[in-house]
């Protein structure tokens, strides 16, 4: 059997592989490698979510934000975004209209935006966990203290998803602002877990300036941190921003590192994102075959939708929240696999 088989063997039994080996096994991919890889992938996948495959619906709440990440639409140096916050009503709405579409698992994604006041974010949470005591609550607001993380917790959050973007401190250093660091991100997702959040990490693949030395230490990290949930996506330029002109991350590298991920970490929540979609019209198939098993459409008013552009050509920005469980039901079933209602716990507990 050749080397690269090897090291995929290696990591399934071991969980680990060294930094030499993680570059090796990347900068050496084929297609024969992504095939075994993928074989093995969908069998811990299928083994631990059968061929289940978990939604949450992801609710845009403002695209405010006081960060100003070089890759990112929504940065506040973006003159040209137009900005819009959600009112609490338009939330409860839109938690209303996804129940009823079979959500089980609200996502709250937001730019950091001030106005969003600890006593409003809290008071957001506790009338959706009132509202739907079966569903989980997943919040997305950003690097904040390890005290307001608790006391949204206590507010009746379960999840919070805080991708670390990339675990090299020099390479962050080339994707953010200076007052922006890896160790504080980092610290974040260990409080999270800390606090009993289910937590997600994640990071761009493609990032400009990204080596496969990055990406080892990104697999390391995550080894290290045990998340519930890892979200990779391709990295995608957007036109306002300092990386307009930069290089777009491929859909074959992600889903190579979405099997990665799984046989690292069986039980990992993994979704097939919305940016792999976005790059390959077939990207979400291609991640699910490849080992992930969450999807998460999108359910902001579609008035807002196109305001949260992080990256250029975003997919479902027109669609209506019920189109896209539609959309996606057809896409799973295409491929063997099926949407369910389900809060989509970690490790497919019933
Ligand atoms: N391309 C792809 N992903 C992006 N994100 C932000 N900007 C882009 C972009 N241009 C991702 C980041 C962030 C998540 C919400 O969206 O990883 O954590
Ligand atoms: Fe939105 Fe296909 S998932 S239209």
């Amino acid at each position: 059997m050749d080397w690269p088989k090897q090291l995929i063997d290696k990591l399934e039994e071991t969980s680990r592989l060294t930094e030499e080996e993680w570059v090796l096994l990347i900068e050496n991919r084929s297609p024969e490698t992504a095939k075994y890889l993928f074989e093995k992938a969908r069998r811990w996948q299928q083994k631990y979510y059968g061929k289940r495959i978990y939604t949450r619906g992801l609710i845009e709440f403002t695209n405010y934000c006081r960060n100003d990440c070089y890759y990112c639409g929504i940065r506040r140096s973006n003159g040209n975004a137009k900005r819009y916050r959600l009112t609490k009503e338009q939330i409860l709405e839109c938690c209303q209209a996804g129940y009823g579409l079979g959500f089980r698992t609200f996502v709250f994604q937001g730019g950091e935006d001030g106005w969003f006041t600890q006593e409003r974010l809290e008071e957001i949470v506790h009338a959706i966990r009132s509202g739907y005591p079966d569903c989980a609550i997943t919040l997305s607001l950003g690097e904040r203290p390890k005290e307001s993380y608790r006391r949204l917790f206590e507010a009746g959050a379960n999840r919070y998803l805080l991708r670390h973007e990339t675990a090299d401190e020099a390479h962050y250093g080339s994707l953010h602002p200076p007052e922006l660091s890896a160790a504080h991100r980092k610290q974040c997702l260990w409080d999270l877990k800390e606090i009993g959040y289910q937590t997600g990490t994640g990071f761009m693949v493609g990032s400009p300036g990204q080596k496969a030395s990055h990406l080892a230490k990104d697999m390391i990290f995550i080894r290290e941190l045990e998340p519930h949930m890892v979200g990779i996506g391709p990295f995608v330029p957007h036109h306002d921003t300092p990386f307009a002109g930069e290089k777009g991350g491929t859909a074959e590298l992600t889903v190579f590192l979405i099997g990665l991920l799984r046989v690292m970490m069986p039980k990992l929540l993994l979704p097939a994102t919305t940016a792999l979609g976005t790059i390959d019209a077939q990207g979400r198939e291609k991640g699910v075959l490849a080992g992930a098993n969450v999807v998460m459409p999108n359910l902001s008013p579609t008035c807002v939708r196109k305001k949260y552009e992080l990256y250029d050509n975003k997919i479902c920005t027109g669609d209506e929240a019920a189109e896209c469980r539609g959309c996606l039901d057809r896409r799973m079933e295409s491929i063997g696999y099926e949407l369910v209602i389900d809060r989509g716990d970690y490790g497919g507990a019933p």
